[in-house]
């Protein structure tokens, strides 16, 4: 019995899955997930606990880029343990009373899902036990269009997230889907993509001269292409 709670604890979908099926109450009403968001990509996210400076700077963070991500047909939906009453109180004081980095009546529109028994958390990997056994790390998982989860990435309780990087991860994850491609460390729209190889064999030379002019090989399994930031953008980003 003690080892089927332990499983079930640590329940961790996995790239590629289909992301968890759940209905929850939120902040902006009740969700079918992720039925009500076919057609969408979507950052499902969680946080510690309401009324925490870390998730505070999160928060007015992510509400503050919300029109980039929703122009990039991308949806947020938060998460925490708590109850919706502190959500909602948690949500009021971050509109009326915080002012911060220049931020300032923030109002958060995204709904955030009340989850006081942990229902979400735990189908979704969110209670890492070793790391707290009453709050959600931070969790943050990227869902395709069909449903399936396409990137995870876990942070600790003390570690803010880059929202610019989780803006960079929903680009990158559609010009690999938009244009066959692959993107490089540190990419950003309007550098290089890597040219798939599979399939491809030779040297560098032979790549090189069987190639389109903008291709650039440094070995045979390592193409890159030009691909402009106004194509990239111009085919993601809503007009
Ligand atoms: C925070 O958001 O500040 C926080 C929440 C839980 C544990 C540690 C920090």
């Amino acid at each position: 019995m003690e080892e089927m709670k332990e499983q079930e604890v640590i329940s961790m979908p996995r790239i590629g899955d289909p992301a968890p099926e759940f209905k929850a109450v939120t902040t902006q009403g009740e969700i079918n997930f992720p039925s009500d968001y076919k057609g969408d990509w979507v950052i499902l996210f969680s946080h510690p606990a309401d009324f925490t400076p870390v998730c505070t700077s999160e928060f007015m963070t992510f509400a503050n880029m919300q029109e980039r991500f929703e122009k990039a047909n991308c949806k947020l939906i938060g998460l925490s343990i708590d109850g919706l009453y502190s959500h909602i109180a948690w949500l009021r004081t971050i509109k009326e009373k915080i002012e911060y980095k220049g931020m300032k009546d923030i109002e958060v529109t995204f709904p955030l899902i009340e989850d006081i028994k942990m229902d979400v958390a735990k189908k979704y990997g969110m209670i890492q036990p070793n790391e707290d056994t009453t709050k959600a790390v931070r969790a943050v998982f990227f869902i395709d269009p069909k449903g399936i989860i396409r990137t995870i990435i876990y942070y600790p309780l003390s570690l803010g997230r880059n929202f610019e990087e989780l803006y960079r991860v929903v680009i990158a994850l559609q010009t690999a889907d938009e244009f066959n491609v692959a993107t490089p460390a540190d990419w950003q729209p309007g550098d290089d993509v890597i040219v798939p190889t599979a399939g491809s064999c030779g040297t560098a030379k032979e790549r090189m001269e069987t190639a389109d002019e903008d291709v650039k090989c440094y070995d045979w399994f390592f193409c890159t292409k030009k691909l402009d930031k106004e194509k990239v953008l111009g085919k993601i980003l809503k007009k």
